[in-house]
């Protein structure tokens, strides 16, 4: 069965051209003027885009006592009804658990995806069988990227020492380490001074986490990466001490990519000023939201190309689970949810704005991280032999955001009240309609995991540092020695 996507403008990351665009069964088959299929899909007056990617969510995840609310299904109806069509979540070993054991755990989890996805692993702990075991994850389980936490401290914190060692084995594998960049030891002391203080609402939590915190982990995490010799992706670059530190990496030659959220872009510190208790608490995430200039900053990035993806963290929370913090706000649970609001929000606040090109907003939601994480053309793309994750994207369809309608299963939104003007008219995944103008069409278990290979050897002469890591023995003759050597 084929089906004809007709009378639309494709729009990708380099180029927007008006054509038909043919899928049969789970791939683009022909891209053209006046193509035919069994079933037609009006994209008159739309663009067609590759369908998003989102390469940052938590779904059920054992996280500060408690768990996420958004399952693989909620979460990735969240996804398809806001237009993406891939996400990658987090495999979270608890500490000392087998990284394959964790893998067989976030299998389980998945059956119900709507939409596909794949997962990074979380280097939770550090010892023998876990160097080990990541080189059958990346050999053998699909899976290239491994995710450190440099703040939680006490929980998923690891320290330099095992970060540098994990570093050196991807560099080894061929795979790239994720960071989430805070000094945990910063915030931990930060937090007890505040709680002594008496400072115990969620407003505290943003003074417990200021902008050096990032800025120093992000610099940190960027030099024992080069050191390593091996590229580094940052995750959820909330300010411009972290983006200053990005692009002076990238323009000294090193290969390191930054991510800012969807949420960080648009929702800024004074959320956490707000009367209302739950309404500060609901937005309590880590690194916190900041100020415009760090949110200029991030924009600026996205448009100048020194970051390049606009991910969500989706990490959802119920207003009970928030006040498990009632008291102290060290207690609520960090996350916040946007799924199915990052294409929407982003195309109003960038495109609608003029800040990005619509082929920018094609890059920074899928074309790049399909590079990065390496599955592109087969995601991220609108060629011929790619996978038909599709967007038919109406510029001119609109609606407010409210919880009411959504399809994340918490009880509020983020973006609750805002207007946003462009939204999928249809989402294909795989090439089966998965959502019609938000409602979605999808069944649990439609989702498969997405294979990632290694990356090339390229990786290796990233080193700045190769005169250290080939070290050359000097010959010395006796009469050079210290006497009694
Ligand atoms: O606050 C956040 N970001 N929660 C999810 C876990 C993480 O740090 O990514
Ligand atoms: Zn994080
Ligand atoms: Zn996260």
């Amino acid at each position: 069965m084929t089906t004809v996507i007709k009378g639309g403008t494709i729009v990708t990351s380099d180029l927007s051209y008006k054509s038909d665009v043919l899928v049969d069964s789970n791939k683009i088959v022909e891209i053209g003027k006046n193509l035919n299929g069994d079933k037609v899909l009006d994209a008159s007056g739309c663009y067609v885009m590759p369908g998003g990617i989102d390469p940052h969510t938590h779904m059920e995840m054992p996280f500060m006592g408690t768990f996420s609310t958004d399952d693989f299904e909620s979460g990735t109806k969240a996804a398809v009804s806001g237009g993406t069509t891939m996400v990658v979540d987090f495999c979270l070993p608890s500490p000392d658990q087998s990284l394959l054991s964790a893998l067989m755990g976030w299998h389980n989890k998945s059956t119900k995806a709507v939409c596909d996805y794949s997962y990074h692993m979380a280097i939770t702990s550090w010892n023998e069988k876990i160097f080990d075991e990541m080189k059958e994850v990346v050999q053998t389980k699909g899976i290239n990227t491994f995710k450190h936490f440099m703040a939680y401290k006490g929980a998923l914190m690891i320290d330099d020492d095992e970060m540098f060692a994990s570093f050196q084995r991807c560099s080894e594998l061929g795979a790239m380490p994720l960071v989430h960049a805070e000094n945990g030891d910063v915030v931990a002391a930060l937090q007890q001074k505040l709680l002594a203080e008496g400072n115990n609402g969620p407003e505290a939590h943003a003074y417990s986490r200021p902008a050096d915190v990032e800025g120093e982990a992000c610099n940190r995490a960027i030099m024992l990466a080069d050191m390593a010799g091996v590229p580094l992706y940052i995750v959820h670059v909330s300010c411009e001490q972290a983006h200053e530190a990005i692009r002076r990496a990238r323009q000294n030659g090193k290969r390191v990519f930054g991510e800012p959220l969807i949420q960080h872009l648009v929702l800024d510190e004074s959320e956490y000023q707000n009367s209302d208790w739950d309404h500060a608490a609901r937005r309590v995430m880590s690194p916190p939201f900041r100020n415009k200039k760090h949110q200029d900053s991030l924009w600026n990035g996205l448009a100048a190309g020194s970051l390049q993806v606009v991910a969500t963290d989706h990490c959802a929370f119920t207003t009970e689970q928030k006040r498990m913090g009632l008291g102290d706000f060290t207690k609520i649970p960090n996350g916040t949810g946007g799924l199915e609001d990052r294409l929407p929000v982003l195309w109003t606040y960038g495109v609608g704005t003029g800040r990005l090109t619509m082929n920018e907003f094609v890059s920074v939601t899928s074309t790049n991280i399909a590079k990065i994480l390496n599955i592109y053309p087969n995601k991220g793309a609108i060629r011929t032999g790619s996978d038909a994750d599709i967007i038919v994207w109406d510029p001119n369809l609109e609606k407010v955001i409210s919880n009411k309608t959504q399809q994340s299963i918490i009880d509020y939104n983020v973006f609750e009240g805002v207007s946003v003007k462009g939204l999928p008219r249809f989402t294909l995944s795989r090439g089966r309609v998965a959502a019609e103008e938000g409602k979605v069409k999808a069944n649990p278990g439609d989702g498969k995991f997405v294979n990632r290979e290694p990356f090339p050897a390229v990786n290796k002469a990233l080193s700045q540092w190769k005169e250290i890591t080939s070290p050359r023995k000097v010959e010395r003759k006796a009469e050079n020695m210290p006497a009694g050597v």
